[in-house]
């Protein structure tokens, strides 16, 4: 295994369309193993292979919620997949948020995603999946599979790019008014 290097905005390699994986070699199971270990060294929930410098149809996606505390994670709850020439077969509802990317280091917008999606893939060992995603799934799906086609999330964002720093705070409110009553949505922020 190895860590790659997540390249940032501004590198053109991230404005190009990515062709598809034509079979599932050793090469690319490596490529599977390094883009799960650059992700999570990095904190992030999502990459796709063009961050590292690959324009083939690939991502990784790691949305597992963490366990309660004193609970162990069950596999069923496991939420980590690597999907091979994805395609997005239906999506509908929304949902607004935060959301980052590995290839912006540090800053979050808000973007408007389907809140659910049905995405249609080949997985490692081979084998054709389909998969519903709701919520931060959905949204981790939509993202990644936008940058093989070159599109970053800045894009589509509402208004400005924050620091995650003023992204803490704004939760930090959020959180409180939830305390006082209120019913503030309760995102997770986290870097895809
Ligand atoms: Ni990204």
């Amino acid at each position: 295994m190895a860590l790659l290097t997540i390249r940032q905005m501004g590198d053109e390699i991230l404005t190009k369309k990515c062709k598809p994986v034509k079979a599932i070699n050793k090469r690319i199971l490596q490529l599977a193993d390094d883009m799960f270990e650059t992700m999570y060294d990095a904190a992030g929930v999502g990459l796709a292979a063009p961050q590292v410098g690959v324009l083939k149809r690939m991502v990784v996606i790691d949305v597992t919620p963490d366990p309660e505390e004193g609970e162990e994670l069950k596999e069923e709850d496991m939420l980590r997949f690597c999907m091979i020439n994805p395609e997005i077969i239906s999506a509908d509802g929304e949902q607004t948020d935060y959301e980052g990317c590995l290839s912006y280091a540090g800053m979050s917008g808000i973007v408007t995603r389907p809140d659910h999606v049905v995405v249609r893939f080949t997985d490692l060992d081979g084998d054709e999946c389909e998969l519903e995603g709701t919520g931060l799934l959905a949204r981790a799906i939509c993202h990644e599979l936008d940058h093989l086609e070159g599109k970053m999330y800045v894009e589509k964002v509402e208004g400005k790019v924050i620091t995650n720093e003023e992204l803490a705070e704004i939760r930090r409110k959020e959180r409180e008014a939830a305390a006082q009553g209120g019913n503030a949505e309760n995102g997770e922020g986290k870097a895809d």
